[in-house]
């Protein structure tokens, strides 16, 4: 319960964008930017000089974003849009297209984007609960087809620092099932919206394992995931009494971009870290519910084999749009 405690009120950062050096000639790519935490990890990249694509579905508000972030920085990296729409996987192969004809590489990419608990029923373009298809089927698609141009940024970066960040949450460690995923509810998914948020970010958390057992020994490629930290942004637009109650536990976006940041660049995180769990505000756990331990390791390495599992559903699935 302790390690629960201290992410809901989590030490001041050791770490923080002070301790990050010049990210010029970096390529960035923040899914959901233009909004809360993403906005923050956005704004400090650029005020690191990174070259900083802000992906999502509105290039109004992603322009917006940008305006302010300009206007608040004086000096800076470029900031760009990406046009992303990740529950409608007709769409992704255009979008990684439209970023190959501006960029080679891809140094770090924060699957930041998500949607929580919409109207029951919601659903993606393809017909999947929309919170599987927003916050893992999107991102899964995503992140494969950038791959190459994350292999390329490999090649001529120093160990570790090519990285992909997947959003967890402190909900899956406090109220997902055994195991963190049920399969037969990704088919048939409960009425408990809550429930299948749950499931999405239990499968962020799978998809950075093992994407981190995939591609990081072989590729120099760092996968994670984390918890940001409960932030007061949009994200429980869906659940206003939610955000009344939770409100006293919510912090500002800065301190959960912090987070986010830490995973993306900090030195800590290296490639024998890989696949590691990041908890608030930028501080590998060592204490991840034993359950979703085991979920991320394969039958034959003492796991479940879960995460192996939940990885072969987001690639059927996703398998006609590559
Ligand atoms: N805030 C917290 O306390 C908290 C805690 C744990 C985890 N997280 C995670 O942190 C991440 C960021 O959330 P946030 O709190 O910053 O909330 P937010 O402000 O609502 O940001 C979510 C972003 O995702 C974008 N998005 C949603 N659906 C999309 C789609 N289909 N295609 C492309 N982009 C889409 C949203 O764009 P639109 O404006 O167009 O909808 C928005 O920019 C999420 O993954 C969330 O699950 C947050």
């Amino acid at each position: 319960m302790g390690a629960q405690f201290s992410q809901f009120f989590p030490p001041s950062p050791t770490w923080t964008d002070a301790d990050v050096g010049s990210q010029d000639g970096k390529v960035f790519i923040v899914t959901g930017g233009a909004s809360g935490i993403g906005f923050e990890v956005a704004k400090m990249l650029y005020r690191k000089g990174g070259k900083v694509y802000i992906a999502g579905r509105s290039e109004e508000k992603a322009q917006k974003a940008i305006k302010e972030i300009q206007t608040t920085v004086s000096e800076g990296g470029s900031l760009e849009f990406l046009h992303l729409v990740l529950d409608d996987l007709s769409t992704i192969k255009a979008s990684v297209e439209a970023f190959k004809e501006k960029e080679f590489k891809l140094d770090v990419l924060w699957n930041n984007a998500g949607v929580s608990q919409p109207p029951l029923g919601s659903l993606s373009k393809q017909g999947t609960e929309l919170q599987l298809a927003t916050n893992c089927l999107g991102p899964f698609l995503f992140t494969q087809l950038l791959l190459p141009l994350l292999e390329a940024a490999a090649e001529t970066s120093s160990p570790g620092s090519v990285r992909v960040i997947w959003l967890g949450s402190q909900i899956v460690e406090l109220s997902a099932p055994q195991g963190g995923i049920v399969m037969s509810e990704l088919t048939s998914p409960p009425q408990d919206q809550t429930r299948t948020y749950i499931t999405s970010k239990a499968g962020n958390m799978f998809l950075a394992s093992e994407l981190a057992r995939r591609v990081g020994q072989s590729h120099n490629i760092v996968s994670v995931s984390l918890n940001p930290g409960a932030a007061n942004t949009n994200l429980l637009r869906y659940s206003p009494w939610m955000k009344f109650l939770a409100r006293p536990l919510l912090y500002k976006p800065e301190l959960a971009a912090t987070t986010e940041l830490f995973a993306g660049l900090s030195a800590e995180v290296t490639l024998e870290e890989n696949g590691c769990y990041i908890i608030p505000w930028g501080r590998i756990s060592r204490t991840l519910r034993q359950d979703l331990a085991a979920a991320s390791k394969l039958t034959e390495d003492g796991g479940t084999g879960r995460a192996k599992e939940f990885w072969e559903f987001c690639e059927n699935k996703t398998r006609d749009y590559m």
